[in-house]
Formats: C-alpha cells, sequence, structure tokens
C-alpha cells in the first residue's frame, strides 16, 4: 500500500511556495522597517507550557495539542502557536526586563477537523512585542496590521476588536455570565453547555443563532470595563477607522486563555468559513504565570494558509530566465564552466540548466514551455572555438554566435 500524508498535513510543492516567497520577502522589509528581529524556537516544547498558557479549558489543549511521551516518558507536545515559546525563551535567557520586538514564522500543529482553510500542520507568522505597556504598542501593532495588508494587496477586510479589561474584569464579566447562562442550560446546544461548564467565555463565540440570541439579553462585556478600558478602545478604533474598517466587537474572546486588555482579528469574507487570517492581543500575565518577571506582553499571528489565499496573484513577478542547452554526449569540462561562469557573473538571473534531456529540438521546446527569453547553446563544434550560440526567443528566434567571454559580457548586462 502507498503511504499517504497525514491527514490535515499538506505537502507544499514549488507552484503553491511561489506565492509564499513573495510574501515571505514583503514581509521582512515591514519587519526590518519597525526593527523587529527574528527568534526561532523549538517545534516540541514540554506539554506543561501550553496547558499553562494557552489554557487546560481550551480546545487548543483540551482537544487539539499532538502530545505524546518521550523516551524519558516525559509529555512533550508539537507547538499549537508561538507566543508561549516565546515567552519561555525570553524567560529562560532571564531577559524579561528588556524590550523585545520580535516575529518568528514556522509550522504550528492543532488536531483540529480538517476542512477549506484549517489544517492540522499549517504556518504562522507572528509578531510579539515585550516589554511595553498598554499604550503606542496597540497603535504600532495594527499599524503594521494595516501596513502588511497594504502591501501585500488586501483591501477587502476587517479588523474586529475589543478589550477584555484586566484579570479581575474579565472575571466579574465570567461570573456574570455563567449566572444569566446558568437557568437557561437546557436551552443550550450541547457544545456551549460543555463550554459553559470549561470556558464560560467561549459562549461568546457559539455559531448557535439561539446562543446568540439569549446573549443579547445577557451581562455586556463593555459594562465590565473601566473608563479607561473604554476609551482607550474607542481612541485606537477613532485613529484607524479612516484607513480601514474597524469595529468593536463584543463576542471577540478568541480562543486562548492568556489574553487580557485588547483583542483583535482580521478577518475576510472571501475566505469563507474561516475567515480569521489574523488574531491577536494583549497578555500581559503570561510571563507570571510560567514563572518569570512582571512582562508586558502583546503580539498577533498570522495565518499564512489563509492570507496566501489573498495574495494578489498579479503580485508574482518571474525573474529573468535562460535556458543553458548542451548539446552532444561529450561532456568537455568546459561546458560546464561556461554555466558556472555565467552563474557568477549574474546571479539574479534564473539559469535554467537542462541536464541531458534530450535533441536540441526537445530541448528548446522545453525552454519555451519554461518561460525562458534566451537560450544558450553549448554544441561541441562551438566548444572547440571557445564559443556558443545565443538564442533569444523572445524576437522571433534570432541567433548570433558568441565568443563564451563575450555571452558572460552579454549575459551581465541583460
Ligand atoms: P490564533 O488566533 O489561534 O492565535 O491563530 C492565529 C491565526 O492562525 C488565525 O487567525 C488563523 O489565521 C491561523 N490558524 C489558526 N489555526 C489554524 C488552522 N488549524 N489551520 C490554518 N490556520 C490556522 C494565536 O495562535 C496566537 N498565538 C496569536 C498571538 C500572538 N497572540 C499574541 N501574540
Amino acid at each position: 500500500m502507498k503511504i499517504q500524508s497525514l491527514r490535515g498535513m499538506p505537502d507544499l510543492f514549488p507552484e503553491d511556495l511561489d506565492r509564499w516567497h513573495v510574501f515571505e520577502s514583503k514581509l521582512s522589509k515591514i519587519f526590518h522597517s519597525f526593527n523587529a528581529h527574528e527568534i526561532r524556537t523549538p517545534l516540541l516544547e514540554s506539554t506543561e507550557l501550553f496547558s499553562r498558557s494557552v489554557g487546560n479549558s481550551s480546545d487548543i489543549v483540551n482537544k487539539e495539542l499532538y502530545s505524546f511521551l518521550d523516551r524519558n516518558e516525559e509529555s512533550i507536545s508539537l507547538r499549537p502557536e508561538g507566543s508561549a515559546s516565546v515567552i519561555r525563551a525570553i524567560i529562560q535567557k532571564k531577559q524579561e526586563q528588556e524590550k523585545h520586538k520580535l516575529w518568528y514564522q514556522g509550522p504550528m500543529f492543532r488536531y483540529e477537523r480538517p476542512q477549506q482553510g484549517r489544517f492540522r500542520q499549517f504556518h504562522q507568522v507572528g509578531v510579539e512585542y515585550l516589554g511595553f505597556e498598554e499604550g503606542i504598542s496597540e497603535y504600532e501593532l495594527i499599524s503594521m496590521v494595516l501596513q502588511i495588508n497594504k502591501l501585500i494587496g488586501i483591501s477587502d477586510y476587517k479588523i474586529k476588536i475589543n478589550h477584555l479589561g484586566d484579570q479581575l474584569a474579565k472575571e466579574d464579566f465570567c461570573n456574570a455570565l455563567v449566572t444569566f447562562l446558568q437557568p437557561h442550560v437546557n436551552e443550550l446546544h450541547e457544545k456551549d453547555q460543555a463550554r459553559l461548564k470549561s470556558n464560560p467565555l467561549r459562549v461568546l463565540d457559539s455559531k448557535e443563532k439561539s446562543t446568540q440570541a439569549l446573549l443579547k439579553e445577557g451581562p455586556q462585556f463593555q459594562d465590565f470595563l473601566s473608563d479607561d478600558s473604554k476609551s482607550f478602545l474607542q481612541n485606537l478604533i477613532d485613529a484607524y477607522s479612516d484607513h480601514c474598517d474597524i469595529q468593536i466587537d463584543q463576542s471577540l474572546v478568541r480562543g486562548l486563555d492568556y489574553y487580557t486588555g485588547i483583542v483583535f482579528e482580521a478577518v475576510s469574507e472571501e475566505l469563507g468559513a474561516q475567515d480569521a487570517f489574523l488574531g491577536g492581543g494583549r497578555y500581559d500575565n503570561l510571563s507570571k504565570e510560567l514563572g518569570g518577571k512582571d512582562m508586558h506582553a502583546i503580539g498577533f499571528a498570522i495565518g499564512v494558509e489563509r492570507i496566501i489565499e489573498l495574495l494578489g496573484i498579479e503580485d508574482i513577478k518571474q525573474s529573468l530566465k535562460v535556458g543553458f542547452i548542451i548539446v552532444g554526449e561529450q561532456i568537455d569540462k568546459k561546458t560546464y564552466k561556461i554555466a558556472d561562469d555565467l552563474r557568477s557573473a549574474n546571479s539574479s538571473i534564473i539559469l535554467d540548466t537542462f541536464l541531458n534531456e534530450g535533441s536540441l529540438k526537445s530541448q528548446l521546446r522545453r525552454a519555451n514551455k519554461n518561460n525562458c527569453s534566451y537560450v544558450i547553446i553549448v554544441g561541441e563544434e562551438e566548444l572547440k572555438n571557445d564559443q556558443v550560440i545565443w538564442k533569444d526567443l523572445v524576437a522571433g528566434g534570432e541567433q548570433e554566435l558568441l565568443t563564451s567571454k563575450e555571452a558572460i559580457e552579454k549575459y551581465t548586462n541583460l
């Protein structure tokens, strides 16, 4: 029987990755301009890291973690997200009192039910600002989100934003919500009943219409927020409402337990049911929860598979491509040296070498199919005179005989 990839863990082929590369190169420019630096943490961490950060009652830890015992009988897990590992790394390096502007990228793992836009291995690019209290850093991150969307050509999106208050406000609201929902527990869908028990705030995220109708009658988050938090949220929205569609969404609590303060998501209708292509917020308590010193923290992560769907196809510009055709069986040591010299002379051009791939005619056909603008042909006769044939595939197939030195010069100036 043939071995298949695991469900929800797709391969990424060159034709998929062309789009990824455009995205990655644009993003690295943005991070550079914000003076954010890359951090790389391991894919595997102790399971406790995630149960103490993302939260035992969250779906991510409860049902979706890839956990197993290692050879030492220790429970380890594939990371479901990046923030917990970044905080762990900073605590381990005893750098909680410094300021950090960090970004990361890589695969994340969640045992979810795969569907369009939802995978078990997916990729995130994340940003974490550490050591910055509530204030300008919220503005800077929303500004970064807008810049990213602009640079990669996404215009049709909405930012949903909410303020979860401090830990106390969050707990007070949570208690009020439970008190309100308890008498209606039998009217709730089975899923929402389970959420009410394990993580009541998640009921706000319910997709059930009847639950949403009931919640309208219940306590509202805004009423538990301090005036400072309310005006901070409103000012933030006012600052960006001319530049994008940014709106308060009181049901936005996010699926990870560590948030307090501002939370946000960017959504696009083009993505269908899994419409969030980015999400984040403030999580000032996490460092303490993980045994570190107090450290302010705020960040977001982009779902790469989802944002790639939104990337304009016209963005993908091919570099100039030149075919390199060797004719004849006899490989003289000089033959390949020419290709080597060409690449050293101009590395921005793609030199598409045809390695023993049939007759001259079929190799030329291949060069046309591969969108080569020119081909350089090295035949046995030409090689004796240190010459090559330069053929222009775009301008009607004209060709000329050049010395290899002339060819290299021409290639350098393409
Ligand atoms: P998250 O909302 O769980 O947040 O994930 C961020 C983004 O990752 C989502 O908006 C979505 O685009 C993508 N994503 C999540 N799960 C999947 C999946 N199964 N398949 C495809 N894409 C997915 C976090 O992970 C937080 N660590 C973000 C953060 C950083 N908060 C503060 N700093």
